[in-house]
Parts: C-alpha cells; sequence; structure tokens
C-alpha cells in the first residue's frame, strides 16, 4: 500500500490569541487609520514601524499596503522613470518585476545559478546596463552577499533587497535586506508573518526613508510617525514626492506586532521542517539537493530541489504521482503560468532574451511549500512519498 499524506499545503497555523486581542482592541475603539490617533496615543502601525527598524538595527522603517507596494515604492524613492531599465532575477515571482513595470521600468532579467541565487558572473556582464537592481531573495536562497555587494558598489548600482522570503534570514550573521540601500517585506499569508497583506520597509537613507514615507501616503502627517527622519528630512522633499496611497492599517499592524516578536521561534520551527525533508531527500537517484551555503542562515519555509536534464514528460509525471499521493510540488518548468508560479518568459510586458544555463535550471526546479501546520512526522512521510516516486520514474527512464 502506497502512503498518501493528507494534510493541506496551504493553511497556515491561526493567528496567535495575543494578536487576535490587539485586533479585537483595535476594532473596539474604532481608529484604524494610521493617522486616526487619540491625544497621546502610539498607533499600532508606527509602533510596528519602531520594533521592526529596532529588530532590523535599520534606521528607518515604513510600514505600508503589500510587499509589491514596498517595492514599487522603493524603486520611485530611488528616483527609478518611466523607460529606465532595471536589473533584477529571472528566477522569481511576478510581482517582481509587476513592481519594476508598475513605475513604467523596464525590467533586464539576471540568470540563475544551481543554487537557486541570482548568477553574479551574468549580473557582472550585464551591469553597466542600469542603474539599479531589484535582487529578489527568491525562496529564501541567499546569492554570495559580499561579491554582490562589492560588485555593485564598483559599478554604483543601488541596490533594493526583495526580502520578501527572507525575512529572518541571514549572511554571514548580518540580517537580509541590510546590505542594499532598501530592503523591502511581504506580510502576507504565505510569508513569515501574516496579516493577510502587508509590507515593510526599511533603510539607513534618510532622503529615501522621507520619500518613501510621502508615497505611501503620509499627507503631512510624518511627524506621527516613529521610525522616520525628523521634520527638516521632509520638508526638502514634501512639496516634490506624490501621494502614491498605499499605507498600513492599524489592524494589520497591531495582528503583526506579536507575531514580529515571535519569528525567531518560528524560524526554528520551519527549519526543523526544512531539515526532515532535505534528510529524507538525501542521495535519492536523479534528484540534486539545492545546497545551502555555510554565510547563509536560511528559514526553511519552502523547500526546492532540481530535477536536472529530466524530460518533461518524466517531470510531469512525479508531479501526478506525487499529487495523487497529496504532496503538491510546483514546477517552474512548466510552459505556462499556474497559480503562483510563472517564469521570465511569461511576461511577456517586458523583452528578454533566452539564457539556456538558466533554462536548464528553471526547467527542473522543484518547490514546496512548508507551512508550521505540518509536523515532523508530516515532513517525513512527504520525504517519503517523493523519494519513492522520483526514484521509481528515474528507474523506468534509465532502464
Ligand atoms: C518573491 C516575492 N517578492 C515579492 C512578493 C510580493 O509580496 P506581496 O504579495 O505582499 O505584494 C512576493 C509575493 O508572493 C514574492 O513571492
Amino acid at each position: 500500500m502506497n502512503e498518501i499524506f493528507t494534510g493541506s499545503f496551504t493553511q497556515q497555523e491561526p493567528i496567535p490569541d495575543e494578536a487576535i486581542e490587539a485586533a479585537l482592541a483595535v476594532m473596539r475603539h474604532g481608529r484604524l487609520h494610521r493617522y486616526n490617533v487619540a491625544p497621546g496615543e502610539l498607533g499600532e502601525t508606527a509602533l510596528l514601524e519602531q520594533e521592526f527598524a529596532a529588530r532590523m538595527g535599520a534606521k528607518y522603517c515604513l510600514a505600508v499596503a503589500s510587499g509589491g507596494y514596498a517595492m514599487a515604492t522603493a524603486l520611485r524613492a530611488v528616483g527609478v522613470q518611466p523607460g529606465d531599465p532595471v536589473l533584477t532575477n529571472a528566477f522569481t515571482l511576478a510581482p517582481v518585476p509587476g513592481s519594476i513595470a508598475s513605475v513604467g521600468a523596464r525590467p533586464v532579467f539576471v540568470g540563475v545559478t544551481a543554487g537557486l541565487t541570482i548568477d553574479l558572473d551574468d549580473l557582472q556582464a550585464k551591469l553597466d546596463q542600469a542603474r539599479v537592481l531589484m535582487l529578489s531573495h527568491m525562496r529564501g536562497h541567499l546569492c554570495d552577499m559580499d561579491r554582490l555587494m562589492r560588485m555593485c558598489d564598483a559599478a554604483g548600482v543601488t541596490v533594493i533587497e526583495d526580502c520578501a522570503h527572507t525575512m529572518g534570514a541571514a549572511w554571514r550573521g548580518q540580517l537580509s535586506g541590510r546590505q542594499g540601500a532598501v530592503g523591502c517585506y511581504s506580510c502576507q499569508t504565505y510569508k513569515h508573518v501574516n496579516s493577510g497583506e502587508g509590507g515593510l520597509l526599511i533603510t539607513d537613507d534618510e532622503e529615501l526613508a522621507a520619500k518613501a514615507t510621502m508615497l505611501s501616503g503620509s499627507y503631512m502627517l510624518y511627524e506621527r510617525h516613529l521610525a522616520a527622519p525628523g521634520p527638516e528630512v521632509f520638508e526638502r522633499i514634501k512639496y516634490t514626492t506624490p501621494n502614491v496611497s498605499g499605507r498600513m492599517d492599524n489592524l494589520r499592524a497591531a495582528i503583526l506586532r506579536p507575531q514580529l516578536r515571535d519569528l525567531d521561534h518560528q524560524v526554528q520551527r520551519w527549519n526543523e521542517r526544512y531539515e526532515r525533508i532535505e534528510q529524507g531527500l538525501c542521495d535519492t537517484p536523479g534528484l540534486t539537493i539545492v545546497e545551502r551555503p555555510e554565510a547563509e542562515t536560511y528559514v526553511g519555509s519552502s523547500i526546492q530541489f532540481l530535477l536536472l536534464d529530466w524530460s518533461t514528460d518524466t517531470i510531469a509525471e512525479v508531479i501526478e504521482r506525487c499529487a495523487a499521493r497529496g504532496v503538491e510540488l510546483k514546477w517552474f518548468g512548466g510552459a505556462e503560468p499556474t497559480g503562483f508560479t510563472s517564469r521570465y518568459d511569461s511576461w511577456r510586458y517586458a523583452d528578454s532574451t533566452r539564457m539556456p544555463n538558466s533554462d536548464r535550471v528553471l526547467a527542473g526546479i522543484m518547490d514546496m511549500r512548508v507551512p508550521l501546520t505540518f509536523s515532523l512526522e508530516d515532513c517525513e512521510l512527504i520525504a517519503r512519498i517523493i523519494r519513492d516516486e522520483v526514484t521509481r520514474i528515474h528507474n523506468q527512464a534509465t532502464s
């Protein structure tokens, strides 16, 4: 009898009781808009920003409506104009090139390595094509950030980090989002903290922080922020920075603050699950484990492995057979975008040239969510199912 997994890959944990209480308090007083505060009151959104800035060791933090909004705001704040080229990852999800397109700019795609990080040699070759890099730490894989920053600094390229999958991760001990000029995070349900929708942006640059705050829709109420630069900085930019409304509200912020306090513990729980799955997949014939560099502290909220050089049909068979046993795998090699998954050549509003080495990697990337509702035994079972099906189909194909 084949084992079957019956859990849900899209079921997150409930919102913690403390967060529910905080949300109820906001609903009871009714002041949900971030600037709607009683005299002397510090609103939940302003407190969230203050706490996230402190946690990240950043001077400034702004909470906004989504991760994608944070990225578009960062692009506007660094001065990207319509028509400008912006370097970005070929292996990422649609909101990343979407944020570039949203400001009328043009994504220039950079390839992916078998480690699932941006190809730094390809980046080196393309650095002279743009003055901004939107660096996506896709699925939590961090590239050699020391080398990347050296290269970008030398070329005068500003780095904006998309940390949608790396909240809580670090490179050589430095938290993800602290290397570039701006770090952007998502608080959407499938991320490391969950307010349904929501985003956070951090920076040490006072002018970028002031511009981002004005852009998010602060009107002239920016003095109610607790992690923003002083009014003199806003004086310099307030007449020339548009309001592109995208604030966070106090209800979401109330839900997020207790979750942030618990993030380190959650990271540990994700990694226990990730390691169980990784161990279970080790030495599966035809399956390549994605090695994690020693300098990287990751958050195993999803796991990827490669079926490199497998034919489309055999990969489709693995996906189908795993699905029949309750294991949902996503594939970056499919010709058509499906669900949350798409590829650089699916984004036809942006020109791209084929990258054969990256295409080979993308064609073999299998991707799976690891929600915290999975027990460690669930993770072992899931790994056994994948191992079983991959081995069976690999042996058939090679016999
Ligand atoms: C890699 C990546 N970047 C950015 C985003 C955008 O985040 P949000 O959904 O909060 O706009 C996502 C969302 O899934 C993502 O996966």
